[in-house]
């Protein structure tokens, strides 16, 4: 499959093959899955893939402190300080106090988006965002309303979410499923006849565009992630 110029890379190869080239410029994706499968590492791949190529992004964090998330990218030998505070952004929620998070999200986040002219946005993960509401309406009445608020800003949103427990091909509140444009589903694979675990990857989901179906093995390396776009896990 050709490269798409008009397409938002995740910066993971195999992976942009199977979107057809990657995002569409100004949707909205998901990343679902349960913990340590990798949301966070492709969540900054996708960060890191816009500051090199110049552009801006922000990265809303309720797990990870600043630090945490920079020595994460330094791991990696990417050298992430150039970028801080003129085109990477982190944004820190604290997970355990409602308003400051809301009021940050409602006020802090456009102004931020529009005097840097941000490109990509990440929100890992919103899960734990959603966890702050007491009911479903309200949960998505404030996704909602967060979707409805970037949709007029120039940007590309990707935000992940822990899988329900019961339920590994589901969000934890299946709720943003449903407002996104591109779903990616991680998993962990565990055979029978091998002790092994594997991990596995496949777009549920791409409104407006062709898009593999098929479910793929990948590995987080130390420097990157390895989709094998030509293996099958089945
Ligand atoms: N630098 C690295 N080298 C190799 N594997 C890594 C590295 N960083 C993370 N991993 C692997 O990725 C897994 C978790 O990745 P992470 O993106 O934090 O997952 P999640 O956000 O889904 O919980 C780790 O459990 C580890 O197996
Ligand atoms: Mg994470």
């Amino acid at each position: 499959m050709s490269v798409d110029e008009e397409r938002v890379r995740m910066g993971i190869d195999g992976l942009d093959e199977m979107l057809s080239g990657g995002l569409i410029p100004g949707s909205f994706a998901a990343i679902v899955g349960t913990y340590g499968t990798g949301k966070t590492t492709f969540a900054l791949q996708f960060i890191w893939e816009g500051l090199i190529r110049g552009e801006t992004a922000i990265y809303i964090t309720l797990e990870e402190s600043e630090e945490s998330i920079v020595r994460y990218m330094q791991v990696k030998s990417w050298d992430i300080d150039q970028y801080r505070n003129t085109t990477f952004f982190v944004l820190k929620l604290d997970p355990t106090n409602f308003n400051l998070s809301i009021n940050s999200i409602r006020n802090d986040l456009p102004p931020l988006i529009k005097k840097y002219n941000a490109k990509r946005v990440v929100f890992d993960p919103i899960s734990l965002f959603e966890d702050l509401f007491d009911t479903d309406s309200a949960r998505r009445h404030e996704l909602f309303r967060f979707v409805d608020m970037l949709r007029s800003e120039d940007c590309t949103v990707l935000m992940t979410s822990e899988a329900d427990k019961d339920n590994q091909y589901s969000s934890r509140h299946n709720l943003i499923e449903y407002l996104v444009d591109t779903v990616i589903l991680l998993r962990y694979i565990r055979s029978n006849e091998s002790s092994q675990v594997h991990l596995a990857l496949e777009v549920v989901k791409m409104r407006l565009s062709a898009h593999s179906r098929e479910i793929k093995p990948y590995e987080i390396l130390s420097d990157r992630v390895n989709v094998y776009s030509e293996a099958n896990v089945f």
